[in-house]
């Protein structure tokens, strides 16, 4: 097992559209992969890692909302086949790091996708499972949390953050 780098932003890898897989991907190395990804999502620590925040342009996600890390979540292909109503949920990501803020959802989503064996499944979900479903689907369309601030707010935290890392350096 290894914890693999994040991406923070304003790496421009962040804004890559991830691409479909096939199922004859799902291999081994891939499962491992996922492992490594629930390893590094653990340690941050976050709820949700998408592909794209390791760098990696395959469009899957990994999720364990629980509080025991015992509701591990592995999302291939994930397409939203329905949506109900509206939630605001205060969001964060491993890649904005100190960064929160308030973010309109849908309240509740049908998705369907792969497990990472390629069997396909569907889930409904609600609450902070849909919050975080949407939020790393988004990461899969190069798409990030804070794009939905107003430009104003986007750029206080792209300076806050600009000044978190000169004082870390
Ligand atoms: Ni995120």
């Amino acid at each position: 097992m290894s914890l693999l780098p994040i991406l923070e932003f304003p790496d421009p890898r962040l804004r890559t559209i991830a691409r479909a897989i096939d199922p004859s991907e799902l291999d081994d190395a891939f499962r491992a992969h996922v492992q490594n990804m629930f390893e590094t999502m653990y340690d941050a620590p976050g709820i949700g890692l998408a592909a794209s925040q390791v760098d990696d342009h395959r469009r899957f996600m990994v999720i364990d909302v629980s509080e025991n890390h015992d509701e591990r979540r592995v999302f291939v292909n994930p397409r939203i086949v329905s949506r109900e109503g509206e939630q605001v949920c205060q969001e964060g990501c491993l890649s904005v790091p100190t960064i929160n803020a308030d973010v309109t959802r849908s309240e509740k989503i049908v998705v369907q996708a792969l497990d990472e064996f390629g069997k396909p499944f569907e889930l409904a979900a609600d609450g902070l499972l849909a919050v975080c479903i949407q939020h790393e689907m988004d990461h899969l369309e190069g798409k990030l949390f804070i794009d939905y601030l107003s430009p104003l707010k986007r750029d206080m935290v792209k300076r806050k953050l600009a000044k978190l890392r000169r004082s870390a350096a």
